[in-house]
């Protein structure tokens, strides 16, 4: 039996922790960091948790015991606690879509049982991963072949959102434990330069596509994957090569079937995944394919990690939920607008793009569980760049700037790729950026540095900008499985608190109606009776002309 998570009754600015924030952060605004660590030295000692391989320091906050005793309160009046339990019950937290959100289910050790309305979901999850090891080590050995028995040695995803972030995320993550004789492309956008340019040095008889989509409905994949049919059958002629060269994942079997793809060729997830939270199903499969059964299983043991962590651990030695209250001390209390993270490591290039999906499309919500207009804000915006590129870039604005943007920096002690003292650099950065966001330079002492008068209000630094630092041994399958965990938690952590469904997406739903009525009548022979505003209609009108003038 399900049963359906129903919204806190008391609204969230009238709570007693609430209001407590609100006469603390009075008193801790004016305070600077400097003051804090002169009057607790061991503050980077004390501000720190150390658990399941991740050592997150958040020390570097504007934060003294009082906050994150009134952070944690806060989580406490918001039953925190029992989202969670009904999180990682299967209940119907997704209220919108009635549906329940059960990730942790995913990444669930074989024989643990979670029953969803009378199904152990586990026993179910493990039949899928089975199915995907046999194929990916079929793909990785060369036992699968092309229609005209050439090996595959081209792995091309298609899939956008969810269907893409995550996989292209976890390949370039784990690109040094990936099987290099075979070539992975990432296909999203329903730009044609994005397919042309992912497909035009591969043979479509060595080509394998994975069309990756939950829904099987959606126009950017579905237009992608007709492309790549087309492009294969182009070439190898015959109806029956899609068999070999087609695999789909999905919850719609009845969409890839009309596709033309048989289901005994797809991978099938659930309802109660979400998009955002399903690199670990078998939309994963590219990234298992890449770097074979036994890592994708060390990823998934990563991600049990940390919800056994976010699960049991008290909150203030609880990661995600740490980094998730601090997050919201700085975007409801300092009313801060956006979050930065840099991960100090090549492979993480696209971490930051995968976490914009993860947190802005659970937490960018208007109104709360019971449908209210919420009277905070929720979501703030992520966005980063590995270090060091974005001190050479933006750093600029973090450190001189108008605006105070909360940052995480990710580093590890060792680097898979050990070159000279490079390694040292890379970390020495890190540590330097964190420090100087955090103490600055006072205009005394660039004074006392023999500064002229003129320069030196211009080279002030005035610190204060608060930071999280998590380390981490090394990127491997199971730290990357920590990682993505951690800010899945943090994020629902968040959510909870602002008392808000993180899983649906309703806000994308306009957009798509719109483009489909739209491309009618950017395609239609006759002019079409244009019923938008003023602009829209001038805009297609234009768009029009210019195609008729090219005919
Ligand atoms: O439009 C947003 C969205 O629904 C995301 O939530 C999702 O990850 C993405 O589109 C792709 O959806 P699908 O996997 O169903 O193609």
């Amino acid at each position: 039996m399900t049963i359906t998570v129903h919204s806190s009754t008391q609204p969230l600015t009238k709570r007693p922790a609430w209001k407590a924030l609100q006469a603390h952060y009075q008193q801790i605004r004016p305070l600077h960091l400097r003051q804090l660590f002169a009057e607790d030295p061991l503050r980077g000692e004390r501000f720190v948790v150390d658990a399941s391989g991740i050592y997150l320091d958040y020390s570097k906050n504007r934060i003294t015991d009082e906050t994150m005793r009134l952070l944690i309160k806060l989580a406490d009046e918001c039953g925190l606690r029992k989202r969670i339990k009904a999180m990682f019950n299967g209940e119907i937290i997704n209220v919108t879509e009635q549906r329940a959100a059960l990730h942790t289910a995913l990444r669930a050790p074989e024989g643990e049982r979670i029953m969803l309305d009378g199904v152990d979901v586990v026993a179910e999850v493990h039949a899928v991963l089975d199915r995907m090891a046999v194929f990916s080590e079929q793909v990785r050995s060369g036992q699968w072949l092309g229609y005209t028995g050439k090996r595959i040695r081209n792995i091309v995803n298609i899939g956008i959102g969810g269907s893409d972030l995550g996989p292209v995320m976890a390949y370039e993550a784990l690109r040094h434990y990936s099987q290099r004789d075979l070539t992975f492309r990432f296909v999203s956008n329903v730009d044609g330069t994005d397919f042309q340019e992912a497909t035009r040095d591969l043979d479509p008889e060595a080509t394998l596509f994975i069309i990756c989509s939950k829904t099987f409905t959606t126009l950017e994949t579905l237009t992608n994957a007709r492309a790549a049919r087309n492009w294969c059958l182009d070439k190898l002629g015959d109806d029956h090569a899609i068999r070999q060269h087609f695999v789909a994942v999905s919850t719609n079997a009845e969409e890839v079937t009309k596709f033309g793809i048989n289901t005994v060729n797809m991978f099938g997830f659930w309802d109660w995944d979400g998009g955002r939270y399903s690199m670990d199903s078998a939309i994963g499969l590219s990234t298992m394919i890449a770097v074979g059964p036994d890592n994708f299983r060390a990823m998934l043991a990563g991600f049990h990690a940390m919800d056994e962590h976010f699960r049991t651990a008290p909150f203030d030695r609880n990661i995600p939920v740490i980094i998730g209250l601090l997050k919201l001390w700085y975007n409801n209390f300092f009313d801060t607008q956006s979050v930065a993270v840099f991960p100090y490591n090549q492979y993480l290039k696209r971490f930051p793009a995968y976490l914009q999906q993860l947190t802005m499309e659970s937490n960018g919500k208007h109104v709360t569980l019971d449908g209210i207009c919420v009277d905070y804000q929720t979501s703030p915006i992520y966005w980063g760049e590995p270090g060091t590129n974005g001190q050479h870039s933006f750093f600029q604005l973090l450190h001189q700037g108008t605006r105070l943007i909360p940052c995480d920096f990710i580093g590890f002690y060792q680097t898979l790729n050990p070159l000279g003292d490079q390694h040292d650099l890379l970390m020495a950065n890190l540590f330097a950026q964190t420090e100087a966001l955090a103490f600055g330079k006072t205009e005394a002492e660039v004074r006392a540095e023999g500064t002229s008068d003129r320069l030196a209000p211009h080279r002030t630094f005035e610190g204060n900008r608060p930071t999280n630092t998590l380390l981490v041994e090394q990127l491997t399958p199971k730290t990357l499985g920590l990682l993505v965990a951690l800010y899945e938690h943090s994020v629902f952590t968040q959510g909870g608190i602002w008392n808000i469904d993180s899983f649906d997406q309703w806000g994308v739903e306009l957009g798509k109606a719109l483009a489909q009525k739209t491309a009618a009548e950017l395609k239609s022979a006759d002019e079409p009776q244009l019923d938008h505003d003023s602009s829209t209609n001038a805009l297609i009108r234009r768009y029009r002309q210019f195609k008729r003038g090219q005919s």
